[in-house]
C-alpha cells in the first residue's frame, strides 16, 4: 500500500489545504493529513479542534485519515511506516522554507522520507490560514478562503 502524510498546522484549514489533500489523495492509496507542532507559530485553535475541522473537511475522501502528532515529523512517518511527505508550494518566497524542511527531514530520516511538492491551484496562490484569521479577526469576508462549516468556527474565536 503506497501512503503519503500532508503535514501542517492547519490553524485552519483552508480551500488551499483541500485542494492539496484532494489531489494528493488521488496519487495515494492512503494520505494521513497530520495536524504536527510548529514552533514557530501560536495557534488560535487547539489541536483537537484542527482535527475535527479536518475530519470534517475530509469526510467525503475515503483515504483520508486525519491525526495528529507532537513530535518529528520523521518520527510519526518511521513508526507509521510512511515515507512520503506531501507539501503544497504557493510561491517562490516558500520555496526556501520548504526545501530546508524538506532536505532536514531527508537528512533526520537517513533517506527514508522524501518530499514531494504539489504546486498549489493559482486561486488559492496567496491563500493563508494567517491571512484568513486576520481578515476574520477585522469581520472581513472569508467565504473564498475556508468551507462554511470552518468560516463559522473561525468567527467564533474573534466576537465581535
Ligand atoms: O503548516 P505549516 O505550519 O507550514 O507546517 C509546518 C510543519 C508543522 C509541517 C513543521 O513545522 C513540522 O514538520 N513540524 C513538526 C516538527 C518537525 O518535524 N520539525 C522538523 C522540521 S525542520
Amino acid at each position: 500500500m503506497k501512503s503519503a502524510i500532508y503535514p501542517g498546522s492547519f490553524d485552519p484549514v483552508t480551500f488551499g489545504h483541500i485542494d492539496i489533500i484532494e489531489r494528493a489523495a488521488c496519487m495515494f492509496d492512503e494520505l494521513r493529513v497530520c495536524v504536527l507542532y510548529n514552533k514557530a507559530k501560536s495557534s488560535l485553535f487547539s489541536v483537537e479542534e484542527r482535527v475535527r475541522m479536518l475530519q470534517k473537511v475530509t469526510e467525503n475522501i475515503p483515504n483520508v485519515k486525519v491525526d495528529s502528532f507532537t513530535g518529528l515529523l520523521i518520527d510519526y512517518a518511521r513508526v507509521n511506516d510512511i515515507h512520503v511527505a506531501i507539501r503544497g508550494l504557493r510561491a517562490v518566497t516558500d520555496f526556501e522554507y520548504e526545501l530546508q524542511i524538506a532536505q532536514t527531514n531527508k537528512l533526520l530520516s537517513a533517506g527514508s522520507l522524501d518530499t514531494i511538492f504539489l504546486t498549489t491551484s493559482l486561486q488559492y496562490a496567496y491563500l493563508s490560514s494567517s491571512s484568513v484569521k486576520e481578515i476574520a479577526s477585522f469581520g472581513g469576508d472569508i467565504s473564498q478562503c475556508v468551507p462554511e462549516s470552518i468560516a463559522r468556527e473561525v468567527y467564533a474565536k474573534y466576537p465581535r
